[in-house]
């Protein structure tokens, strides 16, 4: 194949960036030169400051992020939902079933194989989804990323079919290290239970290796 000078140059920055990610998950201490890279690579445009960046760039080793026997942990609490049309909000690059994938990440949609369909957008804004229109919703480690917690629960409520399940997985020690700067909330076990209960929810909550599991069924509005 041959490619125009241009295309070939923006090519180089965006595997040089890739390259000196790797570095980074390495210990490298190279923030000052993956920032500069980044102004010129599209989907990492103003990373990590960037939302969508950020999570752009760390789609690239999601798989290694988080330990296979927790994955498969709560794909087993998550497989009674199976079958159904379920919408994971947050999906990034692994959804627990199968599922219509929601996330700001390109990166993270595009790395996922478990979605049925890739909907990209912002989970702080109204959801693109008819009434009714999901059995069920699944959020893994992600409701402590979002500011905008009640309004987002209302859309789901919304979007759930009557008597349709939300289910939240939570870690119970909260996220330190580099994700540690996105997180926006921190909310008590027990207040994330009210919080689903005041939205309509019937909760049953427990924890699990760590984690905090709220399975949340849509009451009559
Ligand atoms: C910690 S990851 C969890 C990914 C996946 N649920 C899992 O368990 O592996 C958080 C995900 O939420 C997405 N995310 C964060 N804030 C978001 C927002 N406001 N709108 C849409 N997606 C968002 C990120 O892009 C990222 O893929």
């Amino acid at each position: 194949m041959v490619f125009k000078k241009s295309v070939r140059k923006v090519i180089d920055v965006e595997n040089e960036f890739l390259v000196e990610l790797l570095g980074f998950q390495y210990g490298e201490e190279n923030v000052a030169r993956l920032r500069e890279l980044s102004g010129k690579v599209a989907w990492a445009r103003g990373w990590p400051q960037d939302d969508r960046a950020f999570w752009n760039a760390e789609a690239f080793m999601w798989r290694h992020k988080i330990e296979k026997k927790m994955r498969e942990m709560i794909s087993e609490e998550l497989a009674g939902l199976e079958g159904g049309r379920n919408l994971d909000i947050g999906c990034g690059a692994f959804s627990y079933v199968r599922s219509v994938g929601f996330d700001m990440s390109e990166k993270m949609l595009q790395f996922n194989e478990r979605c049925v369909e890739r909907v990209q957008g912002d989970l702080g804004e109204r959801l693109l989804f008819v009434e009714g229109e999901f059995d069920s919703v699944t959020a893994v480690f992600v409701l402590n990323y979002v500011t905008k917690i009640r309004e987002l629960l209302q859309e789901i409520w919304r979007v759930l079919k009557q008597g349709g399940m939300f289910v939240v997985v939570l870690s119970g020690r909260g996220v330190n290290g580099w994700q540690g700067q996105k997180e926006v909330n921190r909310f008590s076990f027990l207040q994330w239970g009210e919080m689903l209960e005041s939205a309509g929810f019937e909760v049953e909550r427990y924890e699990k290796e760590g984690l905090w599991f709220l399975k949340a069924k849509k009451r009559l509005g």
